[in-house]
C-alpha cells in the first residue's frame, strides 16, 4: 500500500466523508481549510481518532491529498505551491462557476474539469474521484448486503490509480477505473452521464 497519510484541502461535507472512512481504516488524516487549523475543532471531532487539524503546507505534505474545495478556488490553491511534483491529488471538485452558493457551469472547454485542475497544480498526479457522488452517500457505510458502493475514478497515471483503488477498497468501496482525465473525467464531471448517480457493485 503506497498511500498511508491523507491530507485534505477543504473540510466540508465531502472531505469529512472520505476522511472519516480513512481514519476508521487506520490512516492518519491531516485536515486543512481556508480559515486555519484553529477553526477545525468540530470537524476533527466529527472525523474521530486519527484526524488532526493542520496548515495547508502540512496537508499537502501527505501521501495523497484530497482536493475538496470550490472549483473556482483552485487557481489560488495551485499558486500556494510553486511545484506540485511528487504530490498525488484527488480532485473531488465539481466545476461550478460560482460558489456561496454553488451555481452555473464553469466553461473550461476543450479541457475537462480535472484536466483544468491539473493545469493549475503543475507537476501533480491528479486522480478524479468522489465528485460524482453526493457527500451523504459517500459518508454512508459502503458495504451493503447486495454489494459495495461504487467509486468511479479517472486519471492518467496507472500506478497511482492502482494504489488509489487499493486505498478506497480498504475503506469498503468498489473502485471502478473509467480511464483518463479526458474520457473518464468527462463522464464524472457536472453534466457527465455518471455525475450524481450512485451504484452498488453486486456480489
Ligand atoms: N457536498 C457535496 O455533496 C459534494 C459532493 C461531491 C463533490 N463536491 C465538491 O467538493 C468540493 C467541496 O464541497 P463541499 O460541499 O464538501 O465543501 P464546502 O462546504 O463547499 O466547503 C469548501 C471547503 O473548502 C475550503 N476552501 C475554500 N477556499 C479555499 C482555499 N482557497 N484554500 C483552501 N481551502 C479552501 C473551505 O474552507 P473554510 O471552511 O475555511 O471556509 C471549506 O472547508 C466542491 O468543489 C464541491 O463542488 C461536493
Amino acid at each position: 500500500m503506497l498511500f498511508q497519510t491523507i491530507g485534505t484541502i477543504g473540510a466540508g461535507p465531502v472531505a469529512r466523508a472520505v476522511a472519516r472512512h480513512a481514519a476508521e481504516a487506520g490512516h492518519p488524516v491531516r485536515v486543512s481549510n481556508n480559515h486555519g487549523p484553529d477553526t477545525l475543532d468540530d470537524v476533527i471531532r466529527t472525523i474521530g481518532p486519527g484526524a488532526s487539524a493542520v496548515s495547508f503546507d502540512d496537508a499537502v505534505a501527505t501521501d495523497i491529498v484530497l482536493l475538496a474545495a470550490p472549483f473556482v478556488a483552485v487557481p489560488a490553491i495551485g499558486r500556494r505551491l510553486d511545484d506540485w511534483t511528487g504530490r498525488v491529488v484527488v480532485d473531488m471538485t465539481n466545476q461550478f462557476a460560482e460558489m456561496n452558493p454553488y451555481r452555473g457551469f464553469a466553461a473550461v472547454s476543450p479541457l475537462t474539469g480535472s484536466e483544468w485542475v491539473a493545469q493549475h497544480l503543475p507537476g501533480a498526479t491528479v486522480i478524479k474521484a468522489f465528485n460524482a457522488m453526493f457527500a451523504d452517500r459517500t459518508a454512508a457505510e459502503p458495504r451493503h448486503e447486495e454489494g459495495a458502493q461504487v467509486v468511479f475514478f479517472a486519471g492518467d497515471d496507472a500506478p497511482a490509480k492502482a494504489d488509489f483503488a487499493e486505498l478506497v477498497a480498504g475503506f469498503g468501496f468498489a473502485p471502478i477505473d473509467l480511464g483518463g482525465l479526458r474520457e473518464g473525467g468527462g463522464l464524472m464531471q457536472l453534466g457527465g452521464a455518471l455525475n450524481g448517480k450512485h451504484f452498488l457493485l453486486q456480489k
